[in-house]
C-alpha cells in the first residue's frame, strides 16, 4: 500500500490520522499512487471511520507543558482522542530518524499506532533481519540473512556471505522498505561488492540474502487466527519482483496448505490480531519473506477474497481503537 496522499486539513474528531511521506516519492509517481491510497480512505470512510491525512515532515513532536505533543502548527495531534497510523519505511535516513521521533511520542501518549500490531521497543514491524531472527525462533523456515555494516566497514559482510550464503547469486535489499524499492539481484561476489559499495554511503542499511529460485510470491491474510485469503503474486516475465507495484500481478492461491498453517503459527507466536505473510514458493517448500500488518496491500485479490481481507482489515482497526491500545 502507498503512503503517497494529499494532505487533509479539515479537523475531525476522532479520526484515525494517516501519517505519510511523500517525500519517498518522485513528484510524479506521487500523482499517480495517490489513487491507491484513497482506496484506502474510502474503505475506511465509508466504514464511520474518518481519516486525516498528514505529512510527516508538517509535525513537530515534543515533551512539553507536562505532556508528549504532536504538533501540527498550533494544533496538538495528540489532543483529540485520535489513532494513529503511521508509514515508517523510508529510504532517508533524516525521515527514518523522525518518523522514529513521532512513533515515541506517539507511544508515550499511550494512543493507539494501528501499523503497530507488532509490540516491540524498535520497528520489528519493518525490519527485515528482526522478522526472520522471531520467525526462525518460532520454528518458521526463514533464509539465512546478513545485515551490511555501516560506511567503511561495510564490505565486511563478504567474508560472512561468502562463508554462510555460497558464491551466490544473491539479493542484497533494504533492511526496512517496502514496494521493491532497492531490492537488487546479484549474480556473484564481484557485483554483490560493487551493490555494497554504492549502497553503503547512503545509510540505507542492507540485508543479503541467498537469491531463491521461487514460483512466486505468496500472501496470507491472517485475522483473529486463521489465514482469510491468500494471494499469489507473480513476477512479469523475465524479472524478479513479484510486487504488483512493480509490474507483478496478483490472484487467489488453491495451493499449497503449509503456507495458511506456518502463517497463523506466525500471527500467533507474535501476538497480533492481523498480520500478513509473505513466503517465496521454493522447490523445497515455501520459506518466510516478511510480514506487514494493516499497510500490506489486498486491492489487487479477486472478489470475493479482497471484501472479505476489506471487511477483517476494518474489524480489526475498529478492535485496536475500541481497546485504546
Ligand atoms: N531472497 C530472495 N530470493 C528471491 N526473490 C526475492 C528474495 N527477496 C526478495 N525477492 C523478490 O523481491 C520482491 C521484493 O522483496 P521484499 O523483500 O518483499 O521487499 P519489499 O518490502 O520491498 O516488498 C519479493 O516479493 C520477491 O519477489
Ligand atoms: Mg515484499
Amino acid at each position: 500500500m502507498t503512503d503517497a496522499l494529499s494532505r487533509t486539513d479539515e479537523p475531525r474528531a476522532p479520526s484515525i490520522v494517516w501519517i505519510t511521506n511523500p517525500d519517498n516519492y518522485d513528484p510524479r509517481r506521487h500523482l499517480l499512487l495517490q489513487k491507491e491510497g484513497s482506496d484506502r480512505v474510502n474503505l475506511f470512510e465509508r466504514n464511520g471511520l474518518p481519516v486525516r491525512v498528514v505529512h510527516s515532515g508538517d509535525l513537530v513532536p515534543a515533551w512539553s507543558g507536562g505532556a508528549p505533543r504532536l504538533y501540527l502548527d498550533e494544533e496538538d495531534l495528540l489532543d483529540g482522542g485520535h489513532a494513529f497510523l503511521l508509514s515508517d519505511w523510508t529510504w532517508d535516513a533524516g525521515i527514518g530518524r523522525h518518523v522514529q521521533a513521532i512513533t515515541r511520542t506517539i507511544r508515550a501518549a499511550g494512543r493507539v499506532l494501528l501499523n503497530d500490531g507488532i509490540r516491540d521497543a524498535e520497528s520489528l514491524g519493518s525490519d527485515k533481519l528482526a522478522m526472520c531472527h522471531t520467525a526462525a525462533a518460532l520454528g518458521i523456515p526463514v533464509p539465512p540473512t546478513v545485515a551490511v555494516p555501516f560506511g567503511r566497514y561495510a564490505r565486511r559482510v563478504l567474508t560472512v556471505v561468502d562463508r554462510e550464503l555460497g558464491p551466490g547469486p544473491y539479493v542484497v535489499k533494504p533492511r526496512a522498505m517496502a514496494m521493491g524499492f532497492g531490492v537488487l539481484k546479484t549474480e556473484g561476489p564481484e557485483q554483490l561488492t560493487a551493490a555494497v559499495d554504492l549502497l553503503a554511503p547512503a545509510a540505507l542499511g542492507a540485508v543479503v540474502q541467498p537469491f531463491q529460485e521461487n514460483d512466486g510470491d505468496v500472501r496470507v491474510y491472517v485475522h483473529r487466527g486463521k489465514a482469510v485469503a491468500v494471494m499469489l503474486r507473480r513476477p512479469k516475465a523475465g524479472s524478479y519482483l513479484a510486487n504488483v507495484s512493480e509490474g507483478g500481478s496478483g490472484a487467489s492461491f488453491e495451493g499449497d496448505d503449509r503456507v495458511r498453517t506456518l502463517s497463523e503459527r506466525l500471527a500467533a507466536g507474535v501476538d497480533a490480531d492481523y498480520l500478513c505473510v509473505d513466503w517465496l514458493l521454493t522447490r523445497g517448500g515455501p520459506v518466510f519473506n516478511e510480514w506487514m500488518t494493516v499497510s500490506a496491500a489486498y486491492e489487487d485479490l479477486p472478489e470475493p477474497d479482497r471484501s472479505r481481507v476489506a471487511a477483517a482489515l476494518v474489524t480489526y482497526v475498529r478492535d485496536r481503537i475500541a481497546a485504546g491500545s
